[in-house]
């Protein structure tokens, strides 16, 4: 079973739905690699795995050991990798030189760009010199202080024709999907009409041609907050203090380690 190409995915517009998680590490990547389309090594690891307070204090470094990681740990999934904040911004010429280090170093297929209009000149420079990516509408994390916060996008009609605008713009630049982010479900149900390319949701709509979330949510891992536009499906938290807690109590009353845990003599030797 080959890994997914570009194509693959471009040609899942208006067909069965784009399954996407976010997989920072080989173990994570290994048991997600059989159930989905393309895994997303997502900047969310700065808040997920690093307790950063938001994603625009991870690094290029950050993105290419975790993308070496999931990399390593699939064989069938799209990878995509997020370039960081700082990473992209300063020149077409910049981000290309950032993105190719992504693809050269961590063997990932494609790389992801928050941003709409203003990118769309970067986006094309890159499609046109071998660097597959994935758009970032709606919703973007590492705008956050210019937005002074996060909400869902899209309530106003100016905001939503913004997201079109960026929508399309991102979509004409050459990127092969769309991630579109807290976005108003109608907003995005009609962007995903409007754009010729997959959309993959989350926190949009379930009418995107492909939904995403980040994994550590999904397992109930990162306990700080969920998000409304979460759905848990396994409740690992707990599973992880029951065990901590066992462990803690077996050390203490020195049940743990037991005889088949220890190196001895061999019995009557
Ligand atoms: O960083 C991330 O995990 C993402 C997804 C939530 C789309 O960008
Ligand atoms: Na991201």
């Amino acid at each position: 079973d080959r890994r997914r190409t570009v194509r693959d995915i471009l040609g899942r517009k208006g067909a069965e739905p784009i399954v996407c998680l976010t997989a920072y590490t080989t173990p994570i990547a290994r048991l997600l690699d059989p159930h989905v389309d393309v895994l997303l090594v997502g900047d969310s690891l700065g808040m997920v795995l690093y307790g950063l307070p938001t994603t625009l204090g991870v690094t290029l470094d950050m993105m290419i050991a975790h993308g070496q990681a999931v990399v390593r740990g699939s064989q069938r999934a799209l990878v995509v990798v997020d370039m960081p904040f700082g990473s992209v911004q300063e020149s077409p010429a910049q981000a290309f030189r950032n993105a190719a280090r992504v693809l050269a170093e961590t063997g990932a297929t494609a790389v992801k760009i928050e941003g709409g209009q203003e990118m769309a000149e970067t986006i094309a420079f890159l499609v046109a010199r071998g660097v597959p990516v994935m758009g970032h509408v709606g919703l973007r994390p590492q705008m956050v202080h210019t937005l002074g916060g996060f909400r869902a996008q899209g309530r106003e009609e100016a905001e939503a024709q913004a997201i079109m605008a960026d929508a399309q713009a991102v979509a004409e630049a050459g990127a092969f999907s769309l991630v579109v982010e807290g976005t108003l479900a109608p907003v995005a149900t009609r962007l995903t009409q409007a754009v010729s390319v997959p959309t993959i949701g989350i926190g949009a709509s379930v009418d995107c041609d492909g939904q995403v979330l980040v994994i550590d949510d999904v397992l109930g891992l990162f306990s700080d907050f969920t998000p409304r536009f979460v759905r848990r499906y396994a409740d690992l938290s707990g599973a992880v203090s029951e065990a901590a807690a066992a462990y803690s109590a077996d050390v203490r009353t020195r049940r743990f380690p037991g005889p088949e845990h220890v190196f001895g003599l061999k019995a009557s030797v």
